[in-house]
């Protein structure tokens, strides 16, 4: 399958490069900047008919700045270089980067000359594209969006600039007989005017690839591979309960027939209502026999007993989970042989910075990434992970063709960690129950009112005060309840969902009225940044 590799140089917007290009239906690979770039990574059996080098908060001309592999400039395939990447090409191949004197940031007009008898490669990016690509032509006058603090304040040899912004400087740079190319703006960024019908251009009008990235031929290709690796050894998989747990075990049984995959289910207490009923129906639906339900709310209830810190609340939780984990695995009597599967994205990933863009930010870490299981396994070649090539939506539309429940499918992330992080201070079976209580009667409305899908996340949260109101003729002392509901394209930021006050308000009164031991209820309404998404 022909795929684009992106040099990941650390910007913010390089998985942007990379969904807007899978979007078009070509298979993309975020590696870091600097990897290097050998016959594995770029010979004619990997499919890569192009690269892009990525944006970078840093720049070029500093240490901090990366610098890719040099075999860049001589493996003969089309690049292309968006911002940082426009300047690492520039300053490696003899042109000078220099700082602006104020830094741009925003949309900017570009307008593109186009000289008589530009070479074909530079037509194919500004004018030849494909008519089967749905996208429109080029504008030769565009409004782009830029965010850079310097500038080339000299081509590089053999360069032309095709392309000025408005401001006067250099925006569309092009080799005169390589397929190089050069833009100082983000055509990934959705306020880039054209910007997508450029890097159309760029994948099959100058890379020549086929779009052969669909979900059906992932499927195709992951089954085959599963076989292949799996053989007839069985195959155990922790299941969360979420989409991306759900949907590997989907893959597996289909895949791998129910004789062969083992799932567990650790109900830890610590899980919203009905949850375990709920994911063993979904499971059996999709054909599990094999399906372990650990309950350990007691050993997880103990464990919490008396802590009130965040973090210890976390450390608990982590610790015992890979206790239970390793307990109940052994218990199993699997052969040495059995396979641990696991329901990593390619976000993950990233995220962690295990395997690609190793200088994107670390957001979150897994509590079963550092297992020591997962690590025994791995050692010796034997973890699955079936999604890790896969965005979340990605893993969604998979779980459609798997035959996954749209509930589940179209369910709302859930933390590791459970309610845990959502009862501030100590954790009680008592506030696990109320607050189990609360969340279902809140999502449940937010089904109803159908605004369940327009939010990313949304859950209550048991503070740990108590305020006086009246029931009847008593006085009552309840506990506070917060709502929380967001919006958010990744969950790395996030925004308040704007509820109409008269649905909040109704909401609220439902509450109150239906679980007696919640007195009082706020709505939070703070984004993130400053915020987290969770409390705790
Ligand atoms: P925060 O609170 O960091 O959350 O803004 C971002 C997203 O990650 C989820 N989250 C977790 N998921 N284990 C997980 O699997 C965890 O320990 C964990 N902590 C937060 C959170 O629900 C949100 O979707």
């Amino acid at each position: 399958m022909d795929k684009i590799i992106i040099l990941d140089f650390g910007s913010q917007t390089t998985q942007l490069i990379d969904r807007r290009i899978r979007d078009l239906g070509v298979y993309t690979e975020i590696i870091p900047g600097d990897s290097p770039l050998t016959e594995e990574v770029l010979g004619s059996q990997t499919g890569v008919r192009g690269i892009i080098l990525s944006g970078s908060p840093e720049s070029v001309y500093t240490p901090a700045g990366a610098v890719p592999d040099q075999r860049l400039y001589t493996c003969g395939l089309p690049l292309l270089g968006i911002c940082y990447g426009l300047q690492r090409m520039t300053q490696d191949q003899g042109g000078l980067v220099e700082p602006l004197p104020e830094r741009e940031y925003g949309a900017i007009g570009v307008t593109i000359t186009i000289p008589p008898g530009m070479p074909e490669h530079a037509a194919r990016l500004l004018t030849g594209f494909d008519s089967t690509v749905p996208c429109a032509p080029l504008l030769t006058r565009f409004t782009a969006w830029m965010s850079h603090g310097d500038t080339l304040t000299r081509l590089a040899p053999g360069f032309r600039e095709y392309g000025k912004s408005d401001t006067g400087y250099p925006a569309v740079v092009i080799h005169e007989s390589k397929p190089w190319f050069g833009l100082q703006f983000h055509p990934e960024v959705t306020h880039c005017e054209g910007g997508t019908a450029l890097l159309a251009a760029f994948v099959f009008g100058v890379c020549a690839c086929k779009a052969g990235w669909t979900m059906e031929h992932y499927l195709e290709e992951v089954q085959a591979d599963l076989r292949t690796q799996v053989g007839a050894n069985p195959v155990l998989l922790l299941i969360s309960g979420g989409v991306d747990s759900t949907v590997t075990g989907a893959l597996l049984l289909k895949t791998l027939g129910s004789d062969q995959v083992h799932l567990m289910y650790m109900d830890t207490g610590l899980m919203r209502k009905d949850e375990t009923k709920t994911v063993t129906a979904t499971l059996e639906r999709l054909g599990a026999r094999y399906l372990h339900i650990i309950r350990c709310e007691a050993e997880f209830l103990a464990a919490l007993k008396g802590l009130e810190d965040p973090e210890a609340k976390r450390k608990a939780i982590g610790d015992l989970f890979i206790t239970i984990q390793e307990r109940e695995v052994a218990r199993l009597g699997l052969p040495d042989g059995y396979f641990l599967a696991q329901g990593t994205l390619y976000t993950d990933l990233i995220e962690s910075g295990k395997g690609v863009g190793k200088k994107a930010r670390l957001i979150k870490s897994h509590h079963n990434v550092g297992s020591p299981l997962v690590e025994a396994k791995r050692k010796v070649g034997q973890v699955i992970e079936p999604l890790d090539r896969l965005y979340k939506d990605e893993v969604r539309h998979l779980g459609c063709l798997l035959g996954v429940d749209d509930a589940v499918i179209r369910r709302h992330p859930f933390p590791g960690p459970g309610l845990a992080v959502r009862i501030i201070g100590e954790v009680t079976k008592e506030k696990c129950d109320i607050l189990r209580e609360a969340d279902a009667l809140y999502l449940e409305e937010l089904k109803k009112r159908g605004r369940y899908d327009d939010i990313w996340q949304a859950f209550a949260v048991l503070l740990p005060i108590r305020s006086v109101g009246v029931a009847g003729d008593a006085r009552k002392y309840g506990w506070v309840l917060a709502l929380r509901a967001i919006i958010s394209a990744d969950g790395m930021t996030a925004d308040v969902y704007p509820f109409p006050m008269k649905e909040l308000l109704e909401i609220a009164t439902l509450i109150t009225n239906t679980v007696k031991d919640i007195g009082r209820v706020t709505y939070d309404i703070s984004s993130k940044p400053p915020a987290t998404i969770e409390w705790e």
